[in-house]
């Protein structure tokens, strides 16, 4: 059974008072709170078990690597991974998706070749792939959004498809709309076409049940923060059968297996795209937090979010003047709650919501090219997680009128 009460207790942080009341925290789309389970997992490594990995032959180092590698089975099981040599540890879905621009990009785009984003992508789906672009002389093209519906045009990427990509590029669900893509139909006509698929699983993996094998992406970014993780890891899902034609990203320890003075053979999968001491305190932490997540159960807590967005969006909508960015319906879109509200600038409704000790989200969130095609530059955005409840729903739904009374909306 969900219980949002009984969770609460497990997030220390919940309990701080903010300016005199209690916090509200709507910015999980930005980073997510941390259960005790999970602070409790890095602490313990620190505190017990701290040694590097995969090198000293002594107890604390083999115990801090079975620790390490075991959060990766963790990542595997949790995303239906065909084998451990898939995921990748990285620093974040940033440095997930710029790992693949460094490698499989620079090898297999080039001059003339087509790459194909949404323009409801994330900057960090965007930037690396404009810096290849004008590196190779590549063409990155963008699939339309319906700024109707808050849904990509489905009928524009299939003629964008006709300029044969060799690479799409496809937020799962957008951190600025809150729309859940149909990946797995955007997969398989980007694969029809002949491209290879990159998927930015950011604001999909921590909320609802995520299958790798289901869709069929080749590859597949996300980041441990925004999943009741540590902050500094994150992971690169790739299917073998691409990794294994990519060239290393970085160079260094651990990546390789033999190295001499002309040259160096690689590591195997996964450790070819590990260079260096890894974040070992970050993976067991995340490795918790899988635990934490599986515990409670992905489809309740993707149920609690649908349930969360429906109340909002409907109360919201109900105040006069305030737009929503994003589908308007609580259906195939996330508990991520994007608005603007007539006079009043997003900075100024953010500084309202923190003396009512809401923390909420406001301006561009990375996701310029989204606001833009909405026209607008700054959008104010209440995310919600596992542990946000309807009462704090109606205290942001209350502070929204408030912010509408003070700017006369
Ligand atoms: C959809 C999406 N993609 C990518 C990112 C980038 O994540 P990170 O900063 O952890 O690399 C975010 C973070 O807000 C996001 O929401």
């Amino acid at each position: 059974m969900f219980d949002v009460e009984k969770i609460r207790k497990d997030f220390p942080i919940l309990s701080r008072k903010i300016h005199g009341k209690p916090l509200v925290y709507l910015d999980s789309a930005a980073t997510s709170q941390k259960p005790l389970s999970v602070i409790e997992a890095t602490d313990k490594y620190y505190r017990e078990y701290n040694a590097n990995v995969h090198r000293g032959i002594y107890a604390i180092s083999e115990e801090a690597t079975a620790a390490y590698e075991g959060a990766r089975e963790k990542v595997r099981v949790f995303i239906n991974a065909q084998s451990v040599e898939e995921i990748i540890f990285t620093r974040n879905a940033t440095e997930s998706i710029n790992l693949v621009r460094f490698t499989w990009g620079k090898q297999f785009i080039g001059k003339g070749d087509v790459i194909l984003i949404s323009e409801m992508e994330h900057h960090s789906n965007i930037v690396p792939w404009q810096l290849l672009a004008k590196e190779v002389g590549a063409e990155l093209l963008y699939i339309p959004i319906n700024t109707e519906t808050g849904r990509l045009d489905q009928n524009a990427y299939k003629k964008l498809l006709g300029r044969k990509p060799k690479l799409v590029g496809i937020v799962h669900m957008s951190n600025a709309l809150g729309t859940l893509n149909p990946v797995q139909e955007v997969v398989r006509l980007a694969h029809e076409a002949g491209a290879v698929v990159i998927v930015d699983g950011c604001q999909s993996v921590p909320h609802m049940p995520v299958d790798v094998r289901d869709l069929d992406a080749d590859f597949f970014a996300f980041s441990g923060h925004k999943m009741l993780g540590p902050s500094g890891i994150g992971v690169l899902y790739g299917k073998k059968r691409v990794l294994e034609t990519m060239e290393p990203f970085l160079g260094g320890g651990d990546m390789i297996k033999e190295v001499t003075k002309e040259g160096a053979i690689w590591n195997d999968l996964p450790y070819k795209f590990e260079a260096g001491t890894p974040n070992v305190a970050g993976a067991i932490g995340l490795g918790a937090a899988i635990d934490y997540l599986k515990d409670v159960g992905m489809k309740n807590i993707w149920a609690h979010e649908q349930e969360m967005a429906k109340y909002t969006l409907k109360k919201l909508q109900a105040i006069s003047s305030v737009l929503i960015i994003g589908p308007r319906e609580a259906v195939d879109r996330g508990a991520v709650i994007s608005f603007a509200l007539q006079g009043a600038h997003p900075h100024d409704m953010a500084s309202i919501f923190d003396d009512a000790g809401i923390s909420i989200r406001a301006g561009h969130l990375c996701a310029q090219p989204a606001l833009a095609v909405h026209g607008v530059d700054a959008v104010a955005r209440a995310s919600f997680y596992l542990y946000n409840t309807k009462e704090e729903a109606d205290r942001f739904l209350k502070t929204v009128q408030k912010v509408k009374k003070i700017f006369g909306s």
